[in-house]
């Protein structure tokens, strides 16, 4: 059942003789390579999947607005924005996102919107494909078209759902998840300047290649304290350096070394610096057809996340260790932010069976229970017919 399928069936089960208004759909997306760059303006490579958050939308006879995520079987009102929710405090869940959409909006207080049952379900779990800013932002479509946020689209409303997870919900993340999932292809990846926020399209025949996505079994632990300290250990490095916050410094991992010794912030700028790199032989490798040389900078990448920016987990690890030395496997790591979630392994389709098996006993699983599929690109965020 797909996750739009699942929200239908609430409808059809609690309120049969509602008239839909809508049905919404944000995708969530894996990044081929660079991580934990977008938030100093590097080029980031994500590519949007075919799974995604959907959001079903009924009318009330009240003027309440009603979310209920079907993952979490959970249900919350949300009166008038500002009446409700103006100085709404932080819960630490789901509600904080929709809370932060109202909150954040910046129309003049008027009327509350009309009554809606916004039904919600995501197949997205486990940490590393983005949930979040799926979720916001399938959210924030249904509520725009709706009556209950200024419409919004592009850059402005990807600016506005990070701003959510920023201000509201307390991240310091970056803009990539939010420009690549409202500017998705259904051609391949992405390629996005966070510096500027272009965003290129990047259409890839995989040949006889696949991205393969796979659960390391254990979920994100404790990720925003941990993502905003690094974000935290970079900025002081960069003030040590004399250079501003929110870029990756035009200095050599040896010129910062030199300046700053072996500490903690040299190994942070280390990471960005040489994953901006791979980043940019990745991209060409990818127009070459070069498997091995996409690979290799995948692998790299993750050894520069597990050592220098330290946000792998051993699960991880094992995960991208047993891949990699799978023949017919080119290269794999962690994606998104780490600490726990989902690896992407770049493999030869005729060695998907030996990779998972390779992984499976590398976490000391069934391949059975291994949770894991096949990325195919998702397009953007959208509004999709309610009807059929
Ligand atoms: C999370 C953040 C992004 C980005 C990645 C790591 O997904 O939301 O902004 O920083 O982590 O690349």
């Amino acid at each position: 059942m797909t996750a739009l399928d699942r929200t239908r069936a609430w409808w059809l089960a609690q309120r049969p003789d509602a008239v839909p208004l809508g049905a919404y759909w944000a995708p969530g997306r894996i990044n081929l390579i660079g991580d934990h760059i977008d938030y100093l303006g590097g080029t980031v490579l994500p590519m949007t999947l075919d799974r995604g958050t959907a959001v079903f939308v009924l009318p009330r006879a009240d003027r309440e607005l009603h979310v209920h995520t079907l993952d979490a079987a959970e249900h919350a009102c949300f009166g008038h924005p500002r009446a409700d929710h103006g100085s709404a405090s932080r819960q630490g869940n789901w509600r904080d996102f929709v809370s932060g959409l109202l909150t954040l909006d910046d129309r003049q207080p008027t009327e509350p919107g009309p009554g809606l049952d916004l039904i919600v379900s995501g197949d997205l779990a486990g940490g590393g494909l983005s949930s979040s800013a799926s979720f916001t932002l399938a959210l924030a479509l249904a509520m725009m078209a709706h009556g209950w946020l200024r419409p919004l689209t592009g850059n402005e409303l990807a600016r506005f759902a990070r701003a959510v997870e920023v201000e509201h919900v307390g991240t310091a993340c970056g803009l990539m998840d939010q420009l690549a999932i409202v500017h998705g292809s259904d051609m391949g990846a992405v390629a996005i300047d966070c510096a500027t926020a272009d965003v290129t399209e990047v259409p890839t025949d995989w040949q006889d290649r696949e991205l393969l996505v796979i659960h390391c079994g254990q979920p994100r632990r404790l990720a925003d304290a941990a993502y905003n300290q690094r974000r935290a250990e970079l900025g002081r490095g960069l003030v040590a350096l004399g250079l501003p916050e929110d870029r990756i410094p035009g200095l050599s991992s040896e010129a910062v070394e030199l300046r700053l010794g072996k500490g903690v912030e040299a190994r942070r700028l280390r990471h960005v610096i040489s994953e901006q790199q791979r980043v940019l032989a990745a991209r060409e490798a990818l127009a070459g057809k070069d498997w091995q040389g996409l690979g290799a900078a995948m692998t790299a990448s993750h050894s520069s996340l597990r050592d220098d920016f330290e946000v792998s987990v051993p699960a991880l690890d094992a995960l991208v260790a047993a891949a990699v030395s799978t023949p017919g496997c080119d290269g794999a790591r962690l994606t998104g932010a780490g600490f726990g979630g989902w690896a992407i392994a770049l493999v030869q389709r005729a060695a998907r069976e030996k990779v998972l098996r390779a992984a499976a006993d590398a976490l000391d699983r069934s391949p059975r229970t291994l949770d894991h599929f096949v990325a195919s690109p998702g397009g953007a965020a959208r509004s999709l017919d309610h009807r059929s």
